[in-house]
């Protein structure tokens, strides 16, 4: 069978960590997907730099879009991120001709990513995003095929690695918000604008994209209400302590008075809860099934090495030629979601599971 032609857009930290997996796991892919994966054309904003990888095979691309146009390219990967400008015109233009896209741009999901969808089905092509939500767990395809026969009463979990990282250093370190938020961008694990991560926005992203895959609703990041971790202090994880609970930022979604609620903040998990205990860049998502009933998903929600696992995963389905609606029922029957009204929103601060 005809080798698997790859396009990786974005040469950054997961990016560096999709090339050396595929390189050093170029075997034990083949085997999996019955194909050999090669990498033809990558492009970066710096071209020079040792990726530790030979990329001498692969033609170089200044302007990412034409990528997408190059016939040896069956397969795009975009890691360049950003909701708007030059990842959503490479993945539109991408799909439109047919070619596949795998993404880990949770931004772009979240704001366009029904438009993507549709797209993507019209043109035969696939898209994939297991590393937009959780980094290297596969809560895409559990939600989407491991519970595909449940109906789903709730979703929640800690989606944003960095600020469970700051709120786990803090805890156990006391050290101060700014110089952990340092190291979590030192670590490769906090967004290009780390704002993204600690007001909240990063979290409503992924949970926009998974309320969608769980719900079979329109993705929705506008009706998610958010609130970061900034105004977290040192006291206020001290007193949560104190009472039996930990202080986590958590993304929910759960059935409401006939719509679907998303919403983001802070919330005190109790200690004894399964998830109180996923610390530092770790993440978690509880999905309610009415059949399966709670299901847990932990793992590291972000990293070069996780990231990229969710990234060539998604390179070993395509190469299978297999092909998911991307948000688990066909487009067009995406139904659209609305947040609950605020006044319903009680209790938002407490947990009980
Ligand atoms: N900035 C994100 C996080 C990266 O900290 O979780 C993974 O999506």
């Amino acid at each position: 069978t005809a080798p698997l032609k790859i396009g990786v857009a974005g040469l950054g930290t997961v990016g560096g960590g999709v090339l050396k997996l595929l390189d050093q796991h170029a075997d034990l892919l083949a085997g999996r997907s019955g194909r050999r994966m090669i990498v033809t054309a990558v492009s970066a904003r710096t071209r020079g730099r040792d990726r530790g990888v030979d990329l001498s095979g692969a033609r170089w691309y200044e302007d990412a879009t034409a990528l997408a146009a190059d016939p040896d390219v069956d397969v795009v990967v975009e890691l360049i991120g950003g909701s708007e400008g030059i990842a959503r015109e490479l993945c539109e233009t991408a799909l439109s001709r047919g070619k596949h896209v795998v993404t880990a741009n949770k931004a772009l999901l979240a704001v366009h990513g029904t438009g993507l969808a549709r797209l993507a089905e019209e043109h035969g092509a696939v898209l994939a995003f297991e590393a937009a939500v959780a980094g290297g767990i596969p809560v895409i395809k559990g939600l989407r095929e491991g519970l595909a026969a449940n109906g789903i009463k709730e979703v929640h979990g800690i989606l944003n690695g960095t600020c469970n990282y700051i709120l786990t250093e803090m805890r156990e370190t006391g050290r101060e918000f700014g110089d952990v938020l340092a190291e979590a961008q030192k670590l490769g694990y906090a967004e290009a604008d780390p704002s993204f991560d600690i007001d909240g926005v990063d979290a409503a992203h992924k949970l926009a994209i998974l309320t969608s895959v769980a719900f079979g609703c329109a993705v929705d990041f506008g009706s998610v209400h958010i609130e970061g971790i900034r105004h977290i202090s040192a006291l206020d994880i001290d007193y949560a302590r104190e009472l039996g609970y930990r202080i986590k930022l958590l993304g929910i979604a759960r059935r409401y008075n006939g719509n679907v609620e998303q919403r983001v903040h802070p919330a005190m998990v109790p200690i004894d809860s399964p998830i109180a205990s996923v610390d530092g860049v770790f993440n978690a998502v509880v999905a309610d099934g009415d059949f399966v009933e709670k299901v847990t998903f932990v793992g590291r929600g972000a990293g070069a090495g996780p990231t990229a696992s969710a990234v060539v995963a998604d390179l070993v389905d395509v190469a299978r030629g297999r092909i998911s609606p991307a948000f688990g029922v066909p487009s067009g029957r995406l139904e659209s979601v609305r947040a609950a009204p605020p006044e319903e929103r009680r209790g938002a601060y407490y947990l009980r599971l």
